[in-house]
């Protein structure tokens, strides 16, 4: 996610913000850029890091007591100096910079073409100042709080102009900093650490307009709003993971707001209608003989969500393969749609199987986190999962957008097929705008999980199991498991444990299964029974409405009821919390773990 900082300063803002700037490096960006006012409005943008951007920003001929700046990372249009902010109205007046998803800018800008505004970016954050220079007649907060009425989606805006600096939010943190001769804005905390202590934090449908020597918070209907003063305690290290021990943690805590922003524009209830990202060809739709998604690791585990869903709403042949075996196995027919799946974009293992497909005359999508990545550059069909830059090593808010845009292509797909009823795609799209607060509530029950780590974490190895849809979330369990807590850990087919693993359990083998609701749930259960009768303890993760389960298992943690399709996006932050707590017991170095990358790029 991008970085936003602004103030308003008794002398020269342009050094404070590039500093404040790069202090937002950690985040990960691709393009930075700054405005500054004094009389007239200058602006300074370009791609690439800080260090080089420093000179191309060029200083000299910004000056201005009040201004903005911005660190992007590409969500809508490549990384460019034209797609970099602040962008800027008609006249040059107005600078603005905007963290999250305009989901209504198509329609926006194309009302403002049509009175005459022209646009010079591809981005969606580029209607807010054409906007705001619509209804500016004065005053700069009126105009916004104009501007954020039409404006459907998640956003923190800040914009300097003539009247100064105001900044509004809506999903998207920003907090206020407070000093004698400065006062800041910041939509993290690190921007401002070394100006200021004092902060107030704007909660969502909230303003603020800051001046040198005072800032006024009120919420969307002007109406004013006291919000204490708060000092912050962290040390900046601790601020760059937002108060969390673990960037892992806090990248866990960001999953509502990434899955939010996943979904953000891509979902109409009202029709029963998905649009995944990519336009799907009715006529390709007619030819098409089968799915096949690929990946790695944790990505190779959202390809197996994706193809039993794809499956199961499309009736078509799915298949998920792992990517490193993809390249060198048979492959079949000719009308297939082959989806790419990695995170990075980088992995090299998905690039040679992409271009394997391709080469096959498969049609082929990617599905990744980085835009200009080297798997976009390999197809015209790329769904962006709008995660925002994950920096610990391990996966976590990466799949759970994975998990959800294969979910969106499965239900655009299924609709396109004719197969997927229009009142089932309603139903489905329902359950998937209530992830982010359903994930939310998972997060606020972490105490649970956490005691419950620590009554295991002396196991020799865990197993993790579940059927149809909750096997790909148990793989991912045990992968999670692994990884950030070297104990041996192990994914399974719930109705395969049977077939061998069986004998190894003990009291000092837990088994973690995914018991939420669903069709299979009675077979799981006697998976697990299986496992109790043995001795061996079984940690279940069940549906919140559900009675039955803490009869039979040792151990119950809950996700909110779901449509048992879906409730893989809940059990997963389970898992995840669970191996990042015995992690966390035993010590481990979770953002670093021993031997591994953030991306892959040896075969
Ligand atoms: C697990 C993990 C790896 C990656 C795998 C593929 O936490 O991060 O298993 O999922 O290396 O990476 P991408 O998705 O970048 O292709």
């Amino acid at each position: 996610m991008c970085g936003i900082v602004g103030a308003v300063s008794g002398s020269e803002v342009a050094p404070v913000l590039v500093d404040a700037l790069k202090r937002l490096e950690y985040r990960g960006y691709d393009s930075a850029g700054l405005a500054t006012y004094a009389g007239s409005l200058s602006v300074s943008k370009g791609v690439g890091r800080m260090e080089t951007l420093d000179e191309a920003l060029g200083l000299s001929g910004m000056e201005g007591r009040a201004g903005v700046g911005h660190t992007r990372w590409a969500t809508h249009g490549k990384p460019s100096e034209g797609n970099a902010h602040p962008h800027t109205d008609c006249d040059g007046d107005l600078a603005v910079v905007h963290n999250g998803i305009v989901e209504n800018y198509a329609e926006l800008r194309e009302g403002l073409e049509e009175r005459g505004h022209v646009f010079s970016s591809y981005t969606d954050t580029e209607v807010v100042p054409h906007l705001l220079e619509e209804r500016l007649d004065g005053s700069l907060e009126h105009a916004l709080r104009e501007t954020v009425s039409e404006l459907e989606g998640s956003f923190a805006i800040c914009a300097v102009g003539e009247d100064g600096l105001v900044a509004a939010r809506n999903g998207s943190p920003l907090v206020i900093g407070l000093s004698d001769d400065a006062n800041f804005v910041a939509s993290d905390v690190p921007a401002i650490l070394p100006y200021t202590r004092r902060v107030k934090y704007l909660l969502d449908g909230e303003m603020a307009v800051i001046k040198r020597d005072s800032v006024e918070v009120r919420d969307f209907d002007g109406e004013p709003v006291e919000r204490e003063e708060e000092v912050v305690e962290w040390d900046a290290e601790e601020a760059e993971r937002g108060g969390y021990e673990h960037y892992m943690l806090k990248e866990i805590h960001e999953q509502p707001r990434a899955l939010a922003e996943c979904m953000g524009g891509r979902l109409d209830e009202l029709m029963g209608e998905v649009d995944p990202g990519v336009a799907l060809d009715r006529d390709g739709m007619e030819v098409l003989e089968g799915v096949e998604f690929v990946g790695c690791g944790t990505s190779y585990h959202a390809a197996l969500y994706g193809a039993r869903l794809t499956g199961e709403f499309t009736g078509l042949p799915v298949n998920a393969r792992h990517a490193s075996e993809y390249r060198y196995g048979p492959v079949s027919g000719k009308n297939i749609l082959t989806v790419g799946i990695t995170q990075s974009g980088e992995t090299a293992d998905t690039l040679r199987a992409i271009e394997r497909a391709g080469d096959e005359g498969h049609a082929v999508l990617v599905l990744t986190n980085v835009v200009g990545s080297t798997a976009t550059r390999m197809t015209d069909d790329v769904v962006y999962l709008r995660s925002g830059p994950e920096i610990g090593v391990a996966a976590s808010k990466t799949f759970t957008n994975q998990l959800a845009c294969v979910a969106m292509l499965a239900i655009a797909l299924g609709r396109e097929s004719g197969d997927l009823p229009r009142s089932e795609a309603k139903h489905l799209i329902a359950e998937l705008r209530d992830m982010p607060s359903k994930v939310q509530r998972v997060l606020d029950e972490v105490e649970d999980v956490e005691s419950v780590a620590e009554s295991y974490v002396d196991s020799e190895a865990f197993f993790f199991i579940g059927r149809g849809v909750d096997y790909p979330v148990a793989m991912e369990g045990a992968l999670k498991m692994k990884e950030i807590s070297y104990v041996h850990s192990e994914g399974y087919p719930a109705g395969e444990l049977k077939h061998g693993p069986l004998a190894l359990i003990t009291r000092r083998t837990p088994v973690v299964a995914v018991l939420t609701s669903s069709p299979l749930y009675e077979k799981t259960l006697s998976s697990a029974k299986e496992v109790e009768a043995r001795d061996g303890p079984v940690i279940a993760v069940a549906s919140e409405s559900d009675e039955d389960t803490g009869r039979f298992c040792e151990e119950v943690l809950r996700v909110p009821d779901a449509d048992h399709r879906l409730s893989p996006l809940l059990s997963t932050v389970v898992m995840q919390l669970f191996a990042y707590h015995v992690a966390r017991e035993l010590g481990r170095p979770i953002d670093r773990p021993r031997n591994l990358a953030k991306s892959v790029t040896v075969e």
